[in-house]
């Protein structure tokens, strides 16, 4: 048995898709969770940058003994994935969506949508290759999704975000894909919008399959009723309760934290 919690961090609010899926596989772990809603979005930065945050994340999440680390950020789990040492077992989103798709796909057509810099770095990509030589993965950034859904935009019948969906889905459509990674963690929140432009495909949540990859992982916590959970955020905690709604769809509270003044 094994009390500590299970550390999860993202950019933001996205993180929130491994929550989630935690919350179903591991109702009795007590997690921890950082959001770094002060510096969102991470997707258009450089690899430099977000290595410092994913860093300093990693950092702020260790002051809690965690048993283990969800990277729950498509963009810092290929970006910075390696970069730092935190002791405890250290689950992306990559490798377990790679080889979710992978093992799903029967045309070996597999298409990725994720942020531009997760995208730039090949982690996808170069995973895919290891994972199944024979699959082609067809690759497109989804550059605007993000701030659609932290504005809220993911009710059906958006008109914007559905004229955004049909056109990031084009290529994918041209290639013939049977399987789709939602390799960004936000956009499981528009599952239904890319369902309807690419019906029959299979979606693959990242969030989802990391937190299934590292429940695998952990010894226990051995508690009988639900754990605890906590939300760290770098700006506005009660914006961030208010939009986790969305995510988990239960009320949470979440507490600001400033990492210049803990991190010193
Ligand atoms: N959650 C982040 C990811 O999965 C997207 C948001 C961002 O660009 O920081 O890549």
């Amino acid at each position: 048995m094994d009390k500590r919690p299970i550390a999860i961090f993202d950019s933001g609010l996205g993180g929130l898709t491994a929550v989630g899926a935690l919350l179903d596989l591991v109702p009795n772990e007590n997690l921890v969770y950082f959001g770094d809603t002060g510096r969102v979005p991470y997707g258009t930065r450089s690899r430099r940058t977000i290595r410092r945050f994913a860093a300093q994340a990693a950092r702020f999440l260790m002051g809690f003994d965690p048993k283990a680390l969800i990277v729950a950020c498509g963009t810092a789990s290929t970006a910075a994935m390696g970069s730092f040492d935190c002791g405890v077992p250290l689950v992306g989103v990559v490798e377990p969506s790679v080889k979710k798709a992978a093992s799903v796909t029967r045309n070996k057509q597999v298409g990725l949508i994720a942020t531009p810099a997760s995208v730039r770095t090949g982690a996808y990509s170069a995973c895919m290759r290891a994972a199944d030589p024979d699959v082609t993965l067809t690759e497109r950034d989804g550059r605007l999704l993000v701030p659609l859904v932290e504005a809220g935009r993911v009710n059906p019948g958006d008109r914007v975000t559905g004229l955004l969906i049909e056109e990031y889905c084009a290529p994918f459509r041209e290639a013939g894909i049977d399987t789709l990674i939602l390799g960004c963690t936000h956009y499981p929140l528009l599952s239904g919008y890319f369902a309807a432009a690419l019906p029959g495909v299979t979606l693959i949540n990242a969030g989802q399959t990391a937190a299934a990859a590292l429940s695998g992982l952990i010894k226990p916590s051995g508690l009988e009723q639900p754990g605890s959970l906590r939300f760290f955020v770098s700006d506005d905690a009660e914006g961030f309760s208010e939009q986790a709604v969305l995510f988990l769809n239960r009320t949470i509270g979440a507490e600001f934290v400033d990492l210049e003044e803990v991190l010193v």
